[in-house]
């Protein structure tokens, strides 16, 4: 497990690429990533059986979409609190709150922040995927939680089954990618037994994996699409000699280009909702 040397903060790497030039890619294109995955919020909300008046923790918040729908759906007694190791994102979703009431932000890490177990719902949009330490992140988000409080979280399912990164891939190297080896990572949980015991190990009660699926839409157009990909596969695209390169940029142009509609380019996508009640 990457718990990094002994007496180190945990998720360092993580929060270095999430405090550094990562964080500030999402904190540039904010409503672009905020509605890449907004098919999925929906479903989220609705599993999180959210009510007014309740207390809300959103983990891996990010710029803070999912926490502000969290907030309209508990408004006019209850509150969203996101929490997230990202200060260049954690900014703009302050930016972006301004005037809401009822939601509010927390820089730490949510796999050892002690939530001090006063919320009614632990939710997240694909933000528990990358603890170093599942296990004890896991059963700490469960210690947030008061007695009958849920969860309810997003994450991916495999690359194989994920349009969006396998043919973006593709596009760059001419193959078909591997599956991510175990760890830290958007594709952290995509083993669903693997997720199943790391709520159940929680403690958590009556927990469910379930599959679902939205697009993920990258762009209204294929130009602002191109524009967060080209940001995105950066590294990839620019350890390319010339002619890959230019091979590669068609190639993830066409892959665009298909997804291509009338609600933008929408690539598909599988994910699990994965939900638990605390005792
Ligand atoms: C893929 S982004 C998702 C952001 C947001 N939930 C959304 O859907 O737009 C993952 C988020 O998890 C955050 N994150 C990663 N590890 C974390 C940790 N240990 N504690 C809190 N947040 C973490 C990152 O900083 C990042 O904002």
């Amino acid at each position: 497990m990457a718990v990094g040397p002994p007496g180190a903060a945990p998720n360092a790497e993580q929060r270095a690429q999430w405090g550094g030039d990562l964080g500030l890619l999402w904190a540039a294109r904010a409503a672009q990533f905020e509605a890449s995955a907004a098919g999925y919020d929906a479903l989220l909300l609705e599993a999180a059986e959210l009510a007014p008046g309740l207390q809300v923790l959103d983990v891996g918040c990010g710029t803070g979409s999912v926490t502000r729908k969290a907030a309209a759906a508990v408004a006019p007694d209850g509150t969203a609190t996101g929490v997230d190791i990202s200060g260049p994102m954690l900014q703009v979703a302050w930016d972006r709150s301004a005037g809401l009431g009822g939601v509010t932000f927390l820089e730490a890490d949510a796999q050892v922040h002690d939530f001090a177990g006063r919320y009614d719902r632990v939710i997240s949009r694909s933000g528990v995927m990358f603890f170093g330490d599942p296990p004890a992140a896991f059963a700490n988000l469960a210690r947030a939680l008061r007695p009958g409080g849920r969860v309810a979280f997003v994450v991916w399912r495999s690359v194989a089954e994920n349009a969006w990164m396998h043919q973006l891939m593709r596009a760059l190297t001419g193959r078909m990618p591997p599956e991510p080896p175990p760890g830290p990572g958007a594709f952290g949980l995509a083993d669903p037994e693997r997720a199943r015991a790391l709520l159940e190990g929680a403690g958590l009660a009556e927990v469910g994996v379930e599959p679902c699926a939205a697009p993920v839409v990258l762009g209204r157009d294929v130009e602002e699409a191109f524009g967060l990909v080209r940001q995105i596969l950066a590294g990839g695209l620019d350890g390319l000699g010339p002619a890959d390169r230019e091979r590669a940029i068609v190639a993830l142009r066409a892959v665009l280009a298909e997804g291509a509609g009338p609600d933008g380019v929408a690539l598909g996508s599988a994910a699990w909702l994965l939900t638990g009640r605390a005792l």
